[in-house]
């Protein structure tokens, strides 16, 4: 297995991740649970990827949907999306307040720090906007769960992540003029038993029921 940084990982990741996973499945059910208003507002995903969330953005009735990411492959196998450019969620090419609704999702654990990405999010939410945040939950990767993925040759290989605990985010996006609205974990359940049971590994879906893979986060800025 190699270790990789997020922009070498999601290059090589590109062409294989629109399969979902049981983090993504958990991701985008939690997500829709939170059930963040979309129709008539403009959408910003930072760290977009495939821009598949995007999609349901639109189907949503957002006004405007635009999706940025660090990695040039992953945008490149987006389809349909006209609104994607590459960009650094630590410095968005974005005016401020441009956006009602800022995602970040799946993104924050790969940086090592969580200040200036909460800066840049709530920079550019509207002053009565949403920012929703997910990330893979610290309480995962404590349990041992890494984030890997197959290549398209089937090889293993592991992303880098960092672990932030859920006072870390509050405290960087309450210094960045956010404050929390709601949280919300998704937890290994019957809905990703498949997952599990596909890959052979139901001994560990049954070990592991109940723990977080995904924290979920709505801030609303204030101010
Ligand atoms: C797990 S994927 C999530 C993609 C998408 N949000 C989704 O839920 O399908 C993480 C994405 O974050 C992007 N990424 C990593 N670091 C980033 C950064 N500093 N700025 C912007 N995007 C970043 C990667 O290129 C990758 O596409």
């Amino acid at each position: 297995m190699t270790f990789l940084a997020p922009a070498q990982g999601y290059a090589l990741w590109a062409p294989t991740y629109s399969a979902e996973t049981a983090v993504s499945a958990l991701e985008a059910s939690v997500v829709a649970s939170l059930d963040v208003p979309l129709r008539g507002k403009r959408v910003l995903d930072v760290g977009c990827g495939i821009a598949r969330r995007l999609v349901s953005a639109r189907e949503a009735g957002a006004s405007v949907a635009l999706g940025l990411d660090l990695t040039p492959a992953m945008l490149a196998q987006a389809r349909g999306e006209p609104l994607l450019a590459a960009a650094d969620a630590r410095a968005l090419p974005v005016a401020d307040g441009a956006f009602d609704v800022v995602w970040c999702r799946l993104v924050l654990g790969h940086l090592p720090a969580l200040e200036p990405a909460y800066r840049e999010l709530a920079r550019v939410c509207a002053p009565d906007g949403v920012v929703l945040v997910t990330d893979f939950h610290p309480a995962a990767a404590t349990a041992g769960h890494r984030r890997t993925f197959r290549d398209a040759d089937g090889k293993l290989h592991e992303l880098e992540n960092h672990v932030h605990r859920v006072l870390a985010h509050r405290v960087a996006a309450t210094g960045a003029g956010l404050s929390l609205r709601e949280r919300r974990d998704g937890t290994i359940d019957d809905t990703v038993r498949g997952f599990y049971e596909r890959s052979g590994r139901l001994e560990v879906y049954e070990q592991q029921r109940g723990l977080p893979l995904v924290l979920a986060l709505v801030f609303a800025r204030v101010g």
